[in-house]
């Protein structure tokens, strides 16, 4: 054993508060594989993955990293990293496989080990009850497009709060529903693949709606003290210049991407603005009274995933790239162009800047007072290899964490109320449309293997959350 020279310790130089959560984040399709066993059936994203072309190398989650049976083994390297808090979903077609009716026990058995287990490990279990995995026999009655799968979301969060409410004190209703409408009922890059501007308005009212009725259900069933939460990944979106062209291109994307969800559930109405760019599309005939009160069922935090910015300016017809695909920017992208914003980029050439967390997080301070906030998920997919020693080092992806997390040590310092911090992702998984091809892990997997092996920002992520904070 060699000495430790405490001068060789670096200090901290950044403490966050005491109380301040430390997480990892996962979700079930991206990580949990046995896709056809103990009664669960297909999601619409076992059904998008199998079909050629839509995942990149034709990959799927049918075994991904076999979380399902490894679910011990990750537990004890959350253990490992001392994170206070593990934010894992509930994958709806592996504990209610038709979208109605009974739960499955032995899905829900799953869920209570793998809580049951976290809660041995001293560990805080954050459950969201939607990652994009939709039972495929709701897509085919309509899916989110359809208002009758907001009523099945509510009954399906009943359902599993009854089951787990007594031993998980952390609720998330959705995931990123922008990436659910807009990805999958515009874009179709995502599941289900639809092209329907429409339906993807109709999609994200159906997600507030359902987020509100979902809320209630969970409060219908849980103890007073527990916590209902949504996560949304908000948009930093900067003008390319300061021209009222380019900040009318800003509010454009701000309304349809971050404002369509912000104001019917913390206002309980929809974006003038918002209605007005998007009348050559519908008429929104399918909001009734009541909707947006109901989408407001208080939370008592909202969850925010942070990855990078987005740089837009005014632009025209044709502007936005037509081999990239119909747009997701429904309303906006006739006036709109997209322009690549500097500076240095993940695997998945987004841009790295930890300045708009601070800006997203001091926007939300001033907008929704009295509203905690917990960073869901925040990371980066960097090109790992295991080295000759079986070592993986990421010096960027610590670059990148160290930076984002100093963000949020600011906000925090000019007043926001940001309660914690959960890294994307604890491993290596299914990344959607880009198959197993990007890494956000802070533990590699060895897919054909399943060998964990935690990398160098694993061992750096501990070392921040015994300290409290971050090192000089
Ligand atoms: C978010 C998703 C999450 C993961 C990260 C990289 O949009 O919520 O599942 O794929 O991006």
């Amino acid at each position: 054993m060699t000495s430790l020279d405490a001068s060789a310790i670096p200090q901290t130089a950044l403490t966050f508060p005491a109380g301040f959560r430390w997480g990892a984040a996962t979700a079930a399709y991206q990580i949990e594989g046995a896709a056809a066993l103990h009664g669960r059936t297909p999601s619409i994203w076992d059904t998008f993955s199998h079909t050629p072309g839509k995942v990149l190398g034709g990959d799927t989650g049918d075994t991904a990293a076999d979380h399902y049976h490894r679910m011990p083994e990750d537990v004890a390297l959350l253990e490992r990293l001392g994170v206070s808090d593990y934010r894992f979903s509930v994958a709806w077609p592996r504990v209610q496989p038709t979208g109605r009716g009974p739960a499955v026990q032995r899905g829900l058995d799953f869920y209570r080990r793998l809580v049951d287990t976290l809660l041995a490990a001293g560990i805080r279990p954050v459950a969201t009850l939607y990652h994009w995995d939709l039972p495929q026999e709701l897509e085919d009655l309509g899916g989110w497009p359809r208002r009758e799968t907001a009523e099945r979301f509510a009954e399906y969060a009943g359902l599993v709060a009854g089951a787990l409410g007594d031993r998980v004190a952390g609720w998330t209703t959705f995931n990123e529903p922008w990436c659910a409408a807009f990805l999958g009922y515009a874009s179709g890059v995502h599941a289900p693949g639809r092209t329907e501007p429409e339906s993807a308005l109709r999609a994200a009212h159906h997600f507030n709606l359902a987020h509100g009725l979902g809320a209630a259900a969970l409060r219908a069933v849980l103890p007073r003290s527990a916590e209902v939460s949504l996560t949304l990944n908000l948009h930093v979106v900067r003008p390319l210049t300061p021209g009222a062209a380019d900040l009318d291109a800003v509010r454009r994307i701000d309304a349809v991407g971050n404002r369509i969800f912000l104001d019917p559930v913390f206002h309980g109405r929809l974006p003038e603005d918002l209605v007005r760019d998007t009348a050559g599309v519908t008429d929104w005939s399918f909001v009734r009274d009541g909707d947006l009160a109901a989408a407001a069922e208080p939370v008592d935090w909202l969850g925010i995933n942070y990855y990078s910015p987005m740089v837009v300016a005014a632009g025209g017809p044709g502007d936005l790239d037509p081999s990239a695909g119909p747009s997701p920017w429904v309303g906006a992208e006739e006036h709109v162009r997209l322009v690549p914003a500097p500076g240095p980029r993940t695997a998945m050439d987004w841009p790295v800047d930890a300045g708009g967390l601070h800006e997203l997080l001091m926007r939300l301070h001033g907008e929704l007072p009295g509203v905690p906030m917990l960073i869901t998920e925040n990371g980066a997919a960097y090109v790992d290899h295991a080295d000759p020693a079986g070592e993986v080092h990421d010096p960027e992806r610590i670059g990148y964490l160290h930076g984002h997390l100093a963000a949020v040590h600011r906000a925090i310092a000019d007043g926001a109320d940001v309660r914690g911090y959960f890294v994307w992702s604890l491993l290596d998984n299914f990344e959607w449309a880009y198959g197993y091809s990007k890494r956000f892990g802070l533990v590699h997997v060895d897919f054909a293997t399943q060998r964990r092996t935690p990398k160098d920002s694993a061992r750096w992520y501990a070392d921040v959350i015994a300290r409290g904070g971050l090192p000089a």
